[in-house]
């Protein structure tokens, strides 16, 4: 059959409230222009983030109600512990309430004087945890990664060249490797094995650790199915088995590939840093069997690890954002090429190229298509990621200027996509009226969350 069918049956249904164009101005004009401000329910599709928005599936419902909120030994842990080994193998398992607080433990742990980590694209909380810790993180990403409009089929993975470069000019600064896959900071895009094995056995010889940000692996396992060849026959559990082989640790966000709402996990097989890694744990997130989630939590997440690995659902998962990115392509409108697993990246540079990057193409792109249709996306470009040069407070940008249009997992259906295609070709068509915005309050950190704007 050509046409490829959510593989489930909706059971219980959210509501969504409908908005007129004159209540959406409305809501925009209060939180000046900023949609992180505007309330959820004024939102038709919320494509803001696919972290934490899934459906649970029934059986991750009737996972709920078996949670053991032992605080000690739960059953539900060791649910949890025997799902993350079956796939990941490591050694110890380790919850934390989301995957930043993983990261947060890892960084902590690992930490000496003048530290530097290396990957394909630190994720924006890997990069601030590893900071945060007095480290330095750098992007190692293969040419191609960076530019928005040439295909590659890999174009998640990391410029092993300059890997091999930074890995002997650094020596043992150099405290690990951390390839994240998909690769979100860099559209969702995936790594090979073969990439992901050449970086664990660069990082290996020289004496430092291979980590992987695993977030999104089954996503990632499956465009390996799809993509890499020799790959295509074999059960994406095998493949993801194969991403974590050989590596030494993981963090995992469990609200993506782990289709749950909250939680996430650090896993490693080394004894000693097990042990410091539990020790922080038992200062800032719970007990070792619990990890600042409650055991409901840990059945849903053990659960989800089982179900995101169906093919079915991997089928009918990527390809609903290949099918928006198609709709959106056929009419010339400028994206990430190809389609991440799970977000089209629209090139708002390119959308509007009349409006420069200190007007913030990307944040008038955003919020137009909410006055639109009430579609919610992010802002991945200046307002997120500029700054203002402090002597000149001229403005200096980051490479692309980025909308993320994410898909929560399980949530939307084909004619939602179809909707949204539609407002965003609406928004494509009378583009050319689109103007700027300038900033009229930004916070001295992470000023995209609460930053106000107004018509230039
Ligand atoms: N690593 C990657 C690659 C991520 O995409 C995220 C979160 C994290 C780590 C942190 O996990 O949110 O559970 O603490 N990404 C979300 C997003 C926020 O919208 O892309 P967390």
């Amino acid at each position: 059959m050509k046409t490829i069918i959510e593989p489930f049956k909706i059971k219980s249904v959210e509501p969504i409230r409908m908005t007129t164009r004159a209540e959406r101005a409305l809501h925009l004009a209060e939180a000046g222009q900023n949609l992180f401000l505007i309330r959820a329910e004024d939102v038709l599709i919320d494509l803001l983030t696919d972290s934490g928005t899934s459906s649970m599936s029934a059986e991750q419902w009737a996972g709920i109600m078996r949670g053991d909120e032992s605080y000690a030994g739960s059953r539900s842990f060791f649910r949890f512990e025997e799902e993350v080994r079956r796939i990941t193998g490591f050694k110890h398992v380790i919850p934390t309430h989301q995957g930043r607080a993983a990261e947060k433990i890892l960084f902590t742990i690992l930490h000496r004087e003048g530290a530097v980590y290396l990957g394909n694209t630190h994720f924006d909380t890997t990069r601030a945890n590893i900071e945060f810790a007095g480290a330095e993180a750098i992007d190692l990403p293969i040419p191609e990664g960076t530019v928005p409009s040439t295909y590659h089929p890999f174009k998640g993975n990391i410029d092993l060249g300059r890997l091999e470069q930074e890995l002997a000019a650094r020596g043992s600064a150099v405290r690990a490797v951390i390839v994240t896959v998909t690769n979100n900071s860099g559209g969702g895009q995936p790594v090979s094995l073969e990439n992901l094995h050449a970086a664990r056995d660069l990082a290996h010889r020289s004496g430092t650790l291979f980590i992987v940000d695993s977030c999104r692996f089954a996503e990632n396992a499956y465009f390996v199915k799809r993509r890499e060849p020799g790959q295509s026959e074999r059960p994406v559990l095998d493949i993801a088995q194969e991403i974590f082989a050989g590596a030494d640790g993981t963090t995992m966000s469990a609200k993506k590939d782990g289709l749950a709402n909250i939680g996430g996990f650090l896993a490693l097989n080394d004894d000693e840093l097990a042990r410091q890694a539990r020790n922080l744990l038992i200062l800032t997130e719970g007990f070792p069997t619990y990890g600042g989630l409650a055991g409901r939590d840990l059945e849903a997440i053990a659960q989800g690890l089982r179900e995101v690995l169906d093919e079915s659902y991997l089928l009918y998962r990527l390809r609903s954002v290949e099918y928006l990115e198609e709709k959106l392509q056929r009419n010339g409108v400028p994206m990430i090429i190809p389609a991440g697993g799970h977000a089209v990246y629209l090139d708002a540079g390119a959308f509007l190229p009349h409006i420069p990057p200190e007007q913030f193409p990307g944040q008038v792109l955003a919020a137009e298509l909410y006055l639109e249709g009430g579609v919610r996306g992010v802002e991945i470009g200046s307002v997120m990621f500029g700054k203002r040069d402090p002597k000149t407070g001229a403005h200096v940008g980051p490479r692309m200027e980025l909308v993320r249009l994410a898909i929560p997992r399980r949530v939307y259906t084909q004619s939602h996509i179809d909707y949204v295609a539609e407002v965003v070709l609406q928004v494509f068509a009378r583009r050319a009226e689109l103007s700027g915005l300038r900033m009229t309050y930004e916070a001295p950190f992470l000023r995209h969350f609460t930053a106000r704007f107004a018509a230039v």
